[in-house]
């Protein structure tokens, strides 16, 4: 028999907010209402199949923690294993979403879909974002093929490794930049329109398991995000080093190039045993290397998904 169940894990964010007035659509608290709630709204959810749901974490997404990670990662993996379980829906807040879309592409290894889906406004809006985009999720999840960790919002599906937030308050706040989009999804059908993500080239080989069980207030590397931008100075990296900072990503100035005051001190930094990586603040194209350069670059990954790789490359040491 095919697999048929749904998982649909609930972290929070805009998607399960409540405002005090439905024509408020940012006076809102995030992470108010349970994903049973949020479910038992849309009985176009559980038409197509049986689910389950499971409230993980109950947070504003600003406020994502590696606590939180490891008990999503762990749920994932569980729920993964399961023979009966065909995808997973994640709902999510859309501000750190592309940090959390990418640790888990980065660590679970799967044949089946784990979907991250979000809101921009909250559940009480006139007119929610969130129950389209969840019946999209659940779309994609259940979509045959299927496979990797990607992003739902608006219609679109994004991959892990290259959705990124772009709109502070549009509903369709979310792009893949130069690679564009996964798939759209149109009265529930999915139009691919290239691949789906296949496992992350140079994988993690950081188990889930140890990261279930570490300390997430001590364990975790101590890894940073500094700005290149005009009037630099190299103080932050100074005083970050001076504490003890294992890793830094630099988010530089166009295609990697980095304030002299700053690079002096990121250099200096590399040369006491600090990792240093250069991403680019820009929000599309990537760094591209010069024989020579002083300073690894990101791979093409965001400066937030530089760390997230960062920490877990220094993990798996
Ligand atoms: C959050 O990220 O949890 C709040 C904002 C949002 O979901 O849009």
């Amino acid at each position: 028999m095919q697999p048929q169940t749904i998982v649909i894990l609930g972290t929070g964010g805009t998607i399960a907010g409540r405002a005090a007035r439905a024509a408020d659509n940012i006076g809102y608290t995030a992470a108010e209402l349970g994903i049973e709630q949020l479910v038992d709204a849309i009985p176009a959810l559980v038409e197509a199949g049986p689910v389950i749901t499971e409230q993980v974490a109950q947070i504003d997404s600003k406020d994502m923690s590696f606590a939180v990670w490891a008990q999503l990662a762990g749920r994932v993996q569980h729920f993964l294993a399961r023979p009966e379980i065909q995808g997973i829906v994640i709902t999510h807040g859309t501000d750190t979403l592309e940090e959390t879309a990418y640790f888990l592409q980065a660590i679970c290894d799967s044949a089946k879909p784990v979907v991250l889906t979000c809101a921009m406004r909250p559940a009480t809006a006139l007119a929610p974002d969130g129950p389209q985009n969840l019946l999209d999720a659940m779309a994609v999840a259940r979509h045959p093929g299927a496979c990797g960790v990607v992003a739902v919002c608006a219609g679109t599906v994004h991959s892990a490794l290259d959705v990124q937030k772009m709109h502070t308050y549009q509903l369709d706040a979310f792009s893949s930049g130069d690679a564009g989009p996964l798939a759209y999804v149109e009265e529930g059908r999915l139009r691919l329109l290239r691949n789906w993500p296949l496992a992350l080239e140079g994988r993690s080989e950081v188990a889930i398991n140890s990261i279930a069980n570490m300390n997430h207030a001590t364990d975790w590397p101590w890894v940073e995000i500094v700005m290149s931008h005009a009037g630099a100075s190299g103080a932050v990296v100074q005083a970050l080093v001076a504490q003890g900072v294992q890793g830094l990503v630099v988010a530089a100035t166009g295609n990697g190039s980095v304030h002299h005051a700053l690079e002096a001190a990121l250099l200096q930094a590399q040369a006491a045993g600090v990792q240093v990586v250069r991403a680019t603040r820009c929000a599309n194209g990537r760094v591209l290397s010069k024989p020579g350069d002083a300073l690894a670059d990101s791979q093409g990954l965001s400066p937030v998904k530089a760390r997230v790789a960062l920490m877990l490359g220094l993990l798996g040491r």
